[in-house]
């Protein structure tokens, strides 16, 4: 993305002053997803219990009370299903089971259990767009002949040419490649192909199919059952393709592609994709306590997205035109507007989001004079490398004032330690399929993925436990890079300047003063070409994204994003502060 404004998300100036978190019930825990704060764990890099060098399930029990000192009202957890792992557990085997790499279905409950003794909700990742190519049904699939009931869960179709042997159409593969794989039938001879809109291990389903939406509803009330808070809905706009699979000249990533907008792919966005989710929050609703649905949707622009948080669909989706704005003030200002604008439109809160398992993380981002890579591109040894200080100092800022916005947050593991990505990892300890599929072209998601650091003086800072008697030190899977000590959760806990003390204050501060079912408005007194200025009840929020000191309101400082942040009655360039405004 470029360093200027683009042009997509309007004039802020023709926005209304004041956007309003949209809140219709009497007390804020009935829609508690309005404002809420949910936390993501990436189960396998989180805390390791058993040193066996991979997270695991019990790990996130024992930790979950650090993270109830956030101030969080849900963990989302990324997938922990049984899977082979090609591309991180969203390679789904088993829908309704735990990976012994994780643990069992026993230490999910204990998990459960913790979580609801803590008050905070577990949401799990559902994957209904595609499953594992060793999941059972699609192994049924392959043995199944063509035209079988079997081979109608998925997308399998003849090839195209003269023999077949040409894929069905031309789409390409998010992860790179082709987006099909022919099958071999049981005599050695090529067969029909299948589709698979990501790896070739992960099949799509076919939804036009009922006895797929059959399966999927049992999914629900399997996790609904054992009390679950919700679901974060992975690739959620992509489960309808259109009608008679056309070509398609662009990338089967959501993105627009030259003379192609995102809006008409036709593995996107499809119409008739809103009645699963309608079928689905009308589920959700027979089950106590207000579960959710959150949708990975990357649709734009803004007011299209809102399509799937119509009242009676997905409460939530993210917002990944906010997640990819560049460092600067007029691009920051208008996202935040049209945002507030689109979303209000259809009475859904919006979501705000830095980082997640999926994107160089905010610190490393921020950190790049360049603009950052695109989703999927991560952050090689040869390539230019982040200035961690500025990065640090930028995404603590940002975050900062990310938690006075009026919606709802999330969180990434390891963002409240100011963790950058591994941007020196070696290639040959890279697991992301794109880095295979690309043939290492694009770096992949790995940098963002590294397991965390807990405590500065231990083997894998405390990633995990020294496996057996032995006291070996496993090898965790993937790499952690040198001298994280200063990262790690023990030294920052003590220290009251730390990123991590700054979330644990903020966030608080948030729940205090009820900003996230608060208001925004502009504050056009205070904001310059290079700050960010808004109210959100008393609280004035003040972002310097410029390279000058920028002049402060007299008003007390509620919180900062560094120490150094406020001097003079100034605020110092890539900082962040809340003052107590006084009226008038
Ligand atoms: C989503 C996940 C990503 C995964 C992909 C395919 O975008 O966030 O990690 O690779 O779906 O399931």
């Amino acid at each position: 993305m470029s360093e200027t404004a683009p042009a997509l998300y309007g004039d802020p100036l023709s926005s209304p002053a004041v956007f309003h978190a949209p809140l219709h019930s009497a007390s804020m825990d009935a829609e508690w997803w309005r404002s809420s704060v949910i936390y993501q764990v990436y189960p396998r890099s989180f805390r390791d219990s058993n040193g066996d060098g991979t997270g695991d399930l019990p790990g996130i029990t024992a930790e979950l009370g650090r993270l109830a000192e956030l101030n969080i009202d849900a963990v989302w957890l990324s997938p922990f299903y049984p899977s082979p792992h090609h591309d991180g557990g969203y390679d789904v085997a088993d829908y309704c089971d735990v990976d012994p790499l994780f643990g069992t279905l026993a230490d999910f409950d204990t998990l459960m259990a913790r979580a609801h003794h803590l008050g905070i909700r577990i949401i799990v990742d559902l994957v209904p767009n595609h499953c594992s190519s060793d999941h059972a049904l699609f192994q049924a699939a392959l043995a199944a002949p063509k035209g079988s009931a079997e081979r109608s869960m998925f997308i399998f179709s003849d090839g195209s040419g003269a023999d077949g042997s040409e894929p069905p159409n031309n789409w390409q593969s998010h992860f790179g490649g082709r987006a099909w794989t022919r099958t071999t039938n049981a005599d050695g001879t090529p067969g029909q192909w299948y589709l698979h809109l990501f790896d070739s291990t992960q099949p799509d389903f076919n939804w036009d199919n009922p006895a797929v939406r059959a399966e999927f509803e049992r999914v629900l009330r399997f996790w609904l059952d054992r009390g679950v808070g919700g679901f974060r809905v992975d690739v959620a706009h992509a489960l309808i393709k259109a009608e008679g699979l056309p070509d398609w000249g662009g990338r089967a990533d959501g993105g627009s592609s030259e003379g192609f907008p995102g809006s008409e792919a036709p593995m996107f966005g499809q119409q008739e994709v809103h009645a699963i989710y309608r079928r689905w929050r009308g589920i959700l609703a027979e089950y106590d306590g207000e579960r959710i649905l959150c949708a990975e949707a990357s649709i734009d622009p803004l007011p299209r997205l809102t399509d799937w948080v119509r009242p009676d669909e997905m409460h939530q989706a993210f917002n990944f035109a906010y997640l990819h704005h560049p460092w600067n003030a007029h691009a920051l200002r208008d996202v935040i507007s049209s945002s507030l604008t689109a979303f209000d439109a259809v009475d859904a809160p919006t979501t705000w989001v830095l980082s997640n398992h999926d994107v160089v993380r905010h610190t490393s981002r921020f950190g790049l004079t360049g603009g950052a890579p695109r989703g999927g591109d991560g952050i090689g040894r040869s390539d230019a490398q982040p200035d961690t200080a500025t990065g640090l100092a930028r995404a603590r800022a940002a975050s900062l004032a990310m938690f006075a916005l009026p919606g709802g947050i999330y969180l990434y593991q390891g963002e409240e330690l100011g963790l950058p990505d591994h941007t020196a990892m070696p290639e040959d300890a890279r697991r992301d399929p794109t880095f295979v599929r690309t043939g290492g072209e694009r770096l992949g998601r790995d940098g963002c993925r590294v397991p965390l650091p807990w405590l500065a003086d231990a083997p894998l800072y405390g990633f995990g436990a020294t496996g057996d008697d032995t006291n070996a030190v496993p090898q965790p899977w993937l790499p952690q890079p040198e001298g994280w000590a200063g990262y790690a959760r023990d030294v920052q806990s003590g220290d009251p300047d730390s990123t991590l003390s700054l979330y644990r204050t903020a966030l608080q501060l948030r729940r205090d003063l009820q900003l996230g079912a608060g208001s925004l408005s502009w504050s056009r007194e205070f904001e310059t070409t290079d700050t960010v200025a808004f109210l959100n009840g008393e609280v004035l929020v003040v972002l310097n994204m410029g390279e000058f000191a920028t002049p402060l309101p007299t008003g007390n400082v509620i919180v900062a994003s560094t120490p150094g942040a406020v001097e003079d009655q100034t605020l110092q360039p890539d900082a962040c502060v809340w003052l107590m405004h006084a009226a008038g």
